[in-house]
């Protein structure tokens, strides 16, 4: 009753005007003012009107509260019993995971340190909804033009025009709604993006421009770039796309190009053409998985997507994956269903890649092993709109993608998880941060925030994979994000579940920015801490090669097992998903101490840009687990 109480009350807020007697109406989710779902938008590649099934935010901003968009379907609320996680299903074995391959290599140094956290900024001007550094050591950071508000207005007397759709009259808007961010002044700088990039995609381009593709209403078939200098701002191409890619998910190809995948009622895939070329209507190819795996709450936006070691694509939607020749553009099979729940969009899990281990394994190609934790039950967010809040998945899931017969294995996580973040750590670790322990994404559906990030070591005995680490204060709730910055710090931004921008709310807009060091970072291991000389480092990789690296490593005998050569590419981070997030182990030489405190180490560059896409890539050197400061390097 307390649920139907709040639903038809934010109503009538809302909505004075609007549909209150469409409440019992299936059309009561069409969406009557705009137009960019009419047409092909709303037909999948059956030819099925798709406009009942996928309800959420019909209406234009800002109408476009989700909940309202729900059919009042069963009351299975009442009949609803709150479980507990399901049990292990196949229990995690470590007999293939041995960390101790190398005679040589010692444990990593201990620590009882839990991390720390510092407030650097305390208004980033815009909340950092999506997330990404540059090689420039500039993270920019932006959320959405829809919310005609932000904390920074443009320079310059700048504004954009836009037409009001409540009262239907030509405004401006002269707030910024992106910024680039210094990481280490903390200093910001308003950007201007006219094409709204809210709920979009991203990555890295060869050249160390973002790329940036999709969003909302005028943005929905955008392609964004922006370059790496003090200066610069976007260069928007507005009807790039041939699809809507309003939550889609872009990756990076073995080319350094890009495939975008999904998005609300786009049941394809596409390539990104290069900078002032247009996809046409027919450049892009339906996915079936896209369109069987639509919950009536969606649960497979934002899909989990990686370039496997093989040259294949993995898509992993709602609870199905499969695997996809982007040569031919042919599914190749699909992969055993993942029980337990919906994992993507609104459910939202988090997944990565593993890291990649070249040192391990002469095999061609390399293992290629995927792991996705936490999430929601199918239900959730159908639940979260009548006002429950029901307990995220505590799971987390592995499976080898590369492996004919591959079967996923379950672990357990210490606490549940939606809308969190899983970020990889310089030394090969997971990171589980951000988000909340019930309910789903989208604005007001999440609740009992959580405020405990978890270190999770892939390559640890199954018992000793998780710590919990220290927490914060700060909840970082819907639209937060997070990345991994050269220094090893974790940088934590956004936090928004309102329309617009509201600092009253329960989980108010969130522009304050906090650094997170891991344990890694204990004062107490600073002395075992290489550091990489950046002028003897090699710099500049082609596929294959030997490079030379150079580091300092202050007053003890290094063991050649002791060292790991690690390198990351900086991921897009939004909505609980780092796209383009990928690190590889690199296979080495011996360690050779050439003077004292001095250290020099030959490693092979990845093999090719099926496993490792040509780019801009943080090189670090892992120290017993105690990583160097990261240096930037390319390759092609
Ligand atoms: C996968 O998700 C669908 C809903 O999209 C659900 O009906 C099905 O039972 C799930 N499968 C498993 C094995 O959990
Ligand atoms: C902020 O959120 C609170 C709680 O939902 C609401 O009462 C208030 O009207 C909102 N303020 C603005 C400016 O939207």
């Amino acid at each position: 009753m307390a649920a139907t109480l709040f639903h038809i009350k934010a109503l009538c807020l809302l909505l004075p005007l609007l549909f209150v007697h469409g409440l019992a109406q299936i059309n009561f989710f069409r969406n009557p003012f705009s137009s960019q779902f009419s047409g092909e938008g709303l037909l999948n590649g059956n030819g099925q009107d798709q406009s009942q099934r996928t309800n959420l935010f019909p209406f234009n901003f800002p109408f476009n509260f989700p909940f309202i968009g729900r059919p009042s379907h069963s009351n299975d609320h009442d009949a609803y019993e709150d479980r507990e996680p399901a049990p292990r299903r196949t229990p995690a074995d470590d007999s293939d995971h041995n960390p101790q391959l190398d005679p040589n290599a010692r444990p990593d140094f201990s620590t009882d340190f839990k991390g720390s956290w510092d407030l650097v900024s305390k208004n980033s001007g815009v909340s950092g909804m999506h997330i990404i550094l540059l090689p420039n050591n500039k993270l920019i950071m932006y959320d959405a033009s829809a919310f005609h508000i932000s904390d920074i207005k443009l320079p310059n007397g700048q504004c954009v025009p836009f037409m009001d759709k409540r009262s239907n009259k030509q405004m401006t808007d002269c707030w910024a709604h992106g910024v680039e961010f210094d990481i280490d002044t903390a200093k910001i700088r308003p950007l201007k993006m006219v094409y709204d990039p809210w709920c979009s995609s991203g990555g890295l381009a060869v050249d160390g421009s973002l790329v940036g593709t999709g969003g909302w209403d005028n943005g929905i078939k955008t392609v964004r770039y922006f370059k790496p200098c003090d200066t610069c701002d976007f260069n928007e191409y507005q009807t790039t796309l041939a699809d809507p890619r309003w939550y889609a998910t872009q990756i990076t190809l073995a080319d350094g190009g890009f495939m975008v995948v999904g998005g609300r009622r786009a049941y394809t895939y596409e390539y990104v053409p290069p900078p002032g070329k247009f996809n046409n209507k027919n450049a892009k190819y339906f996915l079936p998985l896209l369109d069987q795996t639509t919950d009536l709450d969606e649960n497979n936006l934002y899909p989990f997507v990686y370039l496997s070691t093989d040259g294949n694509v993995f898509i992993f939607a709602n609870n199905r994956s499969l695997l996809l020749s982007p040569k031919t553009n042919n599914v190749l099979r699909e992969l055993p269903v993942l029980p337990g729940g919906a994992r993507n969009y609104p459910a939202s899990g988090m997944s990565a890649l593993l890291p990649i281990r070249l040192d391990l394994n002469p095999a061609v190609p390399p293992p290629a092993e995927v792991i996705i934790c936490g999430g929601a039950k199918n239900e959730a967010y159908g639940r979260a709109g009548r006002g429950t809040f029901i307990p995220a998945l505590q799971d987390c899931n592995r499976i080898t993608i590369t492996d004919p017969k591959p079967v996923w294995k379950t672990e357990t996580m210490p606490s549940q998880r939606v809308i969190g973040d899983m970020l990889i750590l310089p030394t090969g670790d997971l990171l589980l941060i951000n988000g909340a322990k019930a309910g789903t994404a989208a604005w007001f559906f999440a609740d009992n925030p959580n405020l405990v990030p978890v270190l999770y070591r892939p390559d640890a005995p199954v018992t000793q994979r998780f710590t919990e680490l220290a927490a914060t204060d700060i909840p970082r709730m819907y639209h937060s994000s997070a990345a991994v910055l050269p220094d090893g710090k974790i940088i934590v931004a956004g936090s928004n579940t309102n329309p617009g921008y509201n600092y009253t709310a329960k989980y108010p807009t969130e522009l304050r920015i906090e650094k997170f060091s891991p344990p890694y970072l204990d004062p107490a291991l600073a002395k075992w801490r290489p550091e990489l000389v950046k002028e003897s480092t090699a710099t500049e990789l082609s596929y294959g090669s030997m490079f030379e690296i150079v580091f300092k490593l202050k007053g003890l005998r290094v063991r050649n097992g002791d060292i790991k050569v690690t390198m990351y590419s900086p991921p897009f981070t939004t909505h609980g998903y780092s796209m383009n997030q990928r690190m590889l182990i690199l296979e080495k030489d011996m360690v050779v101490r050439t003077s004292r405190g001095m250290y020099r180490v030959v490693a092979t560059a990845p093999p090719s840009g099926v496993v490792a896409p040509p780019g801009y890539y943080l090189l670090f050197v892992v120290h017993r687990g105690v990583p160097s400061e990261g240096i930037w390097v390319r390759i092609k």
